[in-house]
């Protein structure tokens, strides 16, 4: 009888393929998946039960902002607790490195933590931190372009000089060197509205040669999102590169409805270019608390606070009335302060979600104390609510969109597919039951239905509990596949 460490018996597979599932046996041996199918005259060291589960390769949460989180708390419960097996950091234009810090980090680069969790000067050394503390999920980085901006500018609120771009690029080619997966940006943000597409794309440009990815938060997510995606899809195009439209919304009462033109103008950058997005499965975002999006008839709460830090919890309005002033202004007192906006229309989101080119990212914000429940949430409310309960596409795809796809955009080669010689990243989920607990209300609450997570190799979670051991790797960049 050959033998193997751990044999997963009679279950469900959906190899992340979107494929029709099959009933069978998965066996692992070391690091790897070394038999699928009817593997079930191995000896095994462990054999579990798979009877009436699913089982897929372990979730890509594609847009995580846990770039110092996976380092200072290892064990990424969070995420381990939903299936996730592998985080990409670095998103929105804000990465842990390379920074070097003048001061405090800026809005938002503040969401990663407070300056001392900034000790990172090269990409090189983030990858060595990753390496020791030994993370449960796997770790891919991006570069954030605000990051690199930062480190080289005395004020954030211009253009960058020809001279400062000269040294975000000389910073971007040592973090490419040591496997970094592209750059991100967070044009929004008024720490990287002021530069203009210029400067993004001599950032850019430098991708293509090392076979790298871009991502954004756009320009905008309101009124002019149209012109913001095809800023997004010229950098693309002029630098050659893939692009990954981040947490794509129709953000604003404004905006609602408009996600049937928004998908129409992917799907034409589609046909001429590689994009793709990714979304998360809540009408509500998160950041921190922007003045421009302040918004009466939009329910804004408080998640937390610098100066009044007993006002987390409550609604921009309520404060308001407490203090008798506008919103605006009591939103001008609380700063710094993150916040959550019901600003999107459930039905867009929806739309979004179920679009051919959405993969799930939960840009779940681990750092703050009332989190928005999607950092606790994301992957099995797509299963459970979005795909058993409201049937937006089959569970098949569901897994799609969290394993095989963004395992193939973001070149993550051997992962991603339940597939002889893959990495044993896996979850084993109960299709019937999988859902999201955490909610607005009570955010930090772990899913239910997810029985068993291995991550390369290493069973890491099983029945409600991390088991202590952690398999996680950095992941360094291979080319992407689409
Ligand atoms: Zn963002
Ligand atoms: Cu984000």
């Amino acid at each position: 009888m050959p033998l193997c460490d751990t044999l997963i018996r009679n279950a469900h597979i959906m190899d992340g393929s979107s494929g029709e599932p099959s009933v069978g046996d998965v066996a692992i041996e070391g690091r790897h998946i070394c038999d699928v199918g009817s593997a079930s005259d191995y000896d095994a060291q462990q054999v579990i039960d798979g009877s009436g589960h699913v089982l897929a390769p372990g979730f890509i949460d594609v847009h995580t902002h846990d770039d110092t989180n996976v380092i200072r708390t290892p064990d990424m419960l969070p995420k381990l607790s939903q299936g996730v097996t592998t985080v990409i950091v670095g998103n929105c234009g804000i990465s842990a490195a390379p920074v070097q810090l003048a001061g405090v980090p800026p809005d938002p680069m503040n969401l990663l933590g407070t300056a001392d969790v900034f000790r990172y000067p090269t990409f090189h050394s983030y990858v060595e931190a990753i390496q020791q503390a030994q993370p449960a999920v796997n770790v891919a980085a991006l570069v954030g372009h605000t990051s690199l901006r930062n480190n080289h500018m005395d004020r954030l609120d211009r253009a960058a000089t020809a001279a400062e771009i000269e040294r975000m690029q000389a910073q971007l080619s040592e973090a490419l060197d040591n496997g970094a997966l592209g750059l991100s940006s967070g044009l929004a943000y008024l720490s990287a509205n002021a530069a203009p597409t210029e400067e993004v794309l001599a950032l850019v440009g430098m991708l293509a040669a090392a076979g790298a990815i871009y991502t954004t938060h756009m320009r905008t997510e309101t009124e002019g999102i149209l012109d913001a995606m095809n800023e997004a899809f010229r950098i693309g195009r002029q630098a050659s590169v893939p692009v990954v439209i981040s947490h794509l919304k129709c953000a604003g009462i404004a905006n609602w409805g408009r996600s049937g033109e928004v998908l129409h103008a992917l799907d034409e950058a589609r046909a001429a270019q590689p994009v793709g997005c990714d979304c998360y499965p809540y009408a509500a975002g998160s950041s921190t608390l922007d003045l421009r999006q302040v918004d009466e008839r939009v329910e804004i709460m408080i998640t937390w606070c610098e100066p009044h830090p007993e006002m987390a919890g409550r609604t921009l309005a309520q404060i308001a009335t407490s203090w008798s002033v506008e919103q605006i202004e009591a939103a001008r007192r609380l700063q710094p302060a993150g916040a959550i906006y019901h600003s999107i229309s459930e039905e867009d989101m929806r739309r979004i979600l179920t679009h051919p080119a959405t993969m799930i990212g939960s840009d779940g914000l681990p750092n703050d104390p009332l989190p928005h429940p999607r950092l606790w949430g994301t992957f099995p409310r797509v299963l459970g609510r979005y795909s058993r309960e409201l049937k937006l596409f089959p569970m098949t795809m569901a897994v799609h969109k969290m394993t095989g796809m963004p395992a193939a955009r973001f070149g993550l080669a051997d992962r991603g597919l339940i597939k002889q010689g893959y990495c044993a990243d896996l979850v084993l989920f109960n299709p019937e039951t999988v859902r999201d607990t955490a909610t607005f209300i009570s955010p930090i609450s772990p899913a239910e239905g997810i029985a068993a997570v291995w991550v390369n190799g290493v069973l890491s979670y099983r029945e409600g509990a991390s088991t202590g051991q952690r398999g996680g790797r950095f992941l360094p960049r291979q080319s992407p596949q689409i």
